[in-house]
């Protein structure tokens, strides 16, 4: 891979961003996992951190959710949450991450009898030690689990209604293909209803007629990678007149076999196309890199510039679900540090 000239890296790097599209239980590392499984007790199917990270060679999308959901059967209590999410905001602080909103899985958790005021708690705390701490500022948005039905996502609604003020959003992750956006229509009808934001994964392995589907049955106001949208160029257009912003995530794609090689991904063709793209890590800890890894190899692989670098600076401040008048601000930020 070409390499990038080092000012440039440090530009990149020092450049303020939101980040977008990022599990939490995804930026769990195997020294986070090993020691989780020790302080609870929990029997781990791997013998050593370095016999897990092993295990991280995927070949679609199914081969990595089996073992990210085997990965977060280590988190059981308040305390263990609210240190995953924690490293993550250090990570994310050292990337010049100022603002993050966070997916998170409760079906993962309670389906195994964690109570999901566990869950909340622990990352309500990490939140709020990251924002006095660090500095970094974070929402939460809850994701369904799509291979689950609709009872169990409704079920999940219920339990997040004590949280409303916790939660800005409803998502939808898990296995794509198989799981069309339509399946959930009535449960993000009823969370829009109680006033959470919609996004949803589409496009990450499945058709554009899911990307179609999360924006029209769905409501959705992101479009969780996105990236399949290029081969519909009526979809495409749509995005562009709407101003969907797509939460790309590189390294993941790369991972998980959506893209060859980094090379071949069409970040820069959908930044062309006008689209609102924005670069994410989705689960750093599995694909190899935080924010910017994902910024720095993506730039060298795709050749892309300091205009580019600015505008998915930009775009991440545009898509994020913070007040105008935050925006207003980072993008004022944005500006002059790229002056
Ligand atoms: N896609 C779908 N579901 C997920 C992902 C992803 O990339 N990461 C965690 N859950
Ligand atoms: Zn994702």
């Amino acid at each position: 891979m070409s390499s990038l000239d080092p000012a440039f890296e440090r530009f990149l790097c020092g450049l303020p961003k939101a980040e977008l599209h990022i599990h939490i239980e995804g930026s769990l590392e195997p020294e986070l996992i090993f020691a989780l499984a020790e302080r609870n007790g929990v029997a781990l199917d791997y013998p050593s951190v370095e016999a897990l990270r092993q295990a991280y060679a995927f070949t679609n999308l199914q081969s990595f959710l089996d073992i990210y959901y085997a990965g977060a059967s280590v988190l059981l209590k308040a305390a263990d949450f609210h240190d995953m999410a924690y490293a993550y905001f250090q990570r994310a602080q050292a990337d010049n991450v100022r603002h993050a909103e966070l997916f998170f899985d409760p079906q993962t958790h309670t389906d195994r009898g964690v109570p999901f005021a566990a869950v909340m708690e622990g990352l309500k705390s990490a939140q709020a030690k990251a924002q006095a701490e660090l500095g970094v500022s974070s929402e939460l948005i809850m994701c369904f689990l799509r291979h689950l039905d609709e009872d169990a996502a409704f079920a999940t609604l219920e339990q997040a209604k004590p949280y409303l003020d916790d939660i800005i959003g409803v998502g939808l992750d898990s296995s794509e293909v198989g799981n069309p956006p339509e399946k959930f229509a009535r449960v993000f009808s009823a969370a829009r209803e109680l006033g959470l934001r919609a996004v949803a994964h589409a496009g990450e392995e499945g058709p554009p007629s899911y990307i179609h589907g999360a924006l029209d049955a769905l409501s959705a106001e992101r479009i969780d990678h996105g990236v399949q949208s290029l081969a519909d160029p009526a979809l495409v257009e749509r995005l562009v007149r709407e101003q969907i912003p797509l939460t790309v995530c590189p390294f993941s794609n790369i991972k998980l076999c959506v893209f060859e090689r980094l090379q071949g991904h069409n970040l820069g063709q959908l930044l062309e196309a006008g689209l609102v793209a924005t670069i994410n890590s989705d689960d750093p800890a599995y694909f190899g890199g935080y924010m910017n890894q994902n910024f720095v190899d993506t730039f060298a692989a795709l050749g892309l510039g300091r205009d580019a670098a600015r505008t998915l600076a930009e775009n991440s401040f545009k898509a994020s679900f913070i007040s105008a008048e935050r925006k207003a601000g980072y993008l004022q930020e944005v500006a002059e540090y790229c002056a």
